[in-house]
């Protein structure tokens, strides 16, 4: 009996110290870098500056980019995400105007398309999660983004505001260096799904480009970027997030299921919630879930009927309560 009590010690001992040791090691070696392993057609890339492109482009970013990187003067200067738990320490966007230093004026058409789908960047230093990856997103669509990042929109003026680079904290170290990796690079191109194929075209909406399962899964650190029906609680829900007030929203329940989904909801109330924020139940629905009334009515509709085929959940969300402010 003492003789097993001694050997646990002994172990929890080097337990203790091989924690220490990794502690060590993750924050020397703090966010990895990755090598640069772009094709000879990635290098070589020159996406076309056709005015529909770039449009298709501005639509695209004004849901995943802007948010992010609008700064305070209006221009997209990057800025510091205060909504992002401290935990995670101070998390900071950054400038993506044409400036050729502080910006991506220098930045190739291909250097854009490998770090837009992998995070790494030229000199091998990789962006962690808080810059999302674009890994399953259509190549015409990357090369919108792309090509609207060339355009002459305003707010991609050369800026030279800059603020300082993000502090990530310990904890964002040890997942980048043990749960986040960058995507591999598609195998063959991504098409954008036939638009008469409504469930192929929702599915690539809500999966593929504005990543509606992300945040509607039962689990941030459960998310499978490869195949986004295995993630953990796929669109049932409960994710814990933050609105601008620093209160806790979760996501909701958007499978069929009738008491604790949207099963009973109609067409219309869908639309009307995605692209404009309302909320059936009354009042508006809450931050991060921020309208996007640059959907048309058919691709909102493609992703309910896509959604129509997605296993129901039956899932009870606790849903934000607003405060009553009594006067
Ligand atoms: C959730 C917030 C978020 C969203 C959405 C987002 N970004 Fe970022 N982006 C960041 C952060 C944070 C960084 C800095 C990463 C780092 O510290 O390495 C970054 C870095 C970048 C960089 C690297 C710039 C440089 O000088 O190294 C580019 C380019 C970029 N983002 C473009 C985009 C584009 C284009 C989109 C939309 C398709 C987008 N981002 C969407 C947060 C975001
Ligand atoms: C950044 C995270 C995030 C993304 C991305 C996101 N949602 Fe949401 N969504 C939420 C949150 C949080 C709520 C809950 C808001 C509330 O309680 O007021 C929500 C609520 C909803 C609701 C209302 C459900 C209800 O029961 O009230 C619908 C519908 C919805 N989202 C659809 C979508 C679709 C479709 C997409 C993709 C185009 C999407 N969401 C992308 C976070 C997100």
């Amino acid at each position: 009996m003492k003789r097993a009590l001694k050997i646990l010690g002994y172990t929890a001992a080097v337990f203790v110290l091989l924690a220490g040791i990794s502690a060590a090691y993750v924050s020397i070696r703090g966010i990895p870098g990755y090598e640069v392993k772009m094709t000879p057609e990635i290098a070589t890339l020159q996406v076309p500056r056709d005015s529909a492109l770039v449009e298709q482009g501005a639509k695209i970013a004004s849901i995943l980019c802007n948010e992010c990187h609008l700064g305070e003067g209006g221009k997209l200067t990057g800025k510091v995400m205060s909504e992002v738990p401290k935990l995670f320490g101070t998390i900071i966007s950054r400038n993506i105007t044409h400036d050729p230093e502080v910006g991506i004026g220098n930045w190739t058409d291909g250097e854009l398309y490998y770090f837009l789908r992998t995070g790494i960047r030229q000199d091998g230093s990789w962006a962690p999660p808080f810059m999302p990856k674009f890994s399953r997103v259509a190549d015409e669509d990357l090369y919108a983004i792309i090509a609207w990042l060339r355009s002459d929109d305003p707010r991609l003026a050369p800026d030279r505001r800059e603020y300082p680079p993000a502090e990530y904290n310990f904890l964002v170290k040890v997942l980048a260096n043990t749960m986040f990796f960058p995507p591999a690079l598609p195998e063959k191109p991504i098409l954008v799904p036939d638009t008469t194929d409504k469930i192929a075209l929702g599915k690539y909406l809500a999966d593929g480009l504005y990543e509606c399962f992300a945040c509607h899964s039962g689990d941030m650190l459960k998310v499978d970027p490869n195949i986004p029906a295995d993630s953990y609680g796929y669109y049932g829900g409960g994710i814990e997030m933050q609105n601008q007030e620093g209160e806790i929203v979760r996501s909701a329940n958007i499978t069929m299921d009738m008491e604790t989904g949207i099963g009973a909801w109609t067409e219309r109330q869908f639309i009307d919630a995605v692209k404009y924020g309302k909320n059936p139940r009354g009042g508006t629905l809450q931050y991060p879930m921020t309208p996007r009334p640059v959907l048309t009515d058919t691709e909102v509709s493609a992703i309910f009927a896509f959604l129509k085929t997605v296993p129901v959940q039956h899932h009870q969300v606790e849903r934000y309560q607003p405060k009553i402010t009594s006067r």
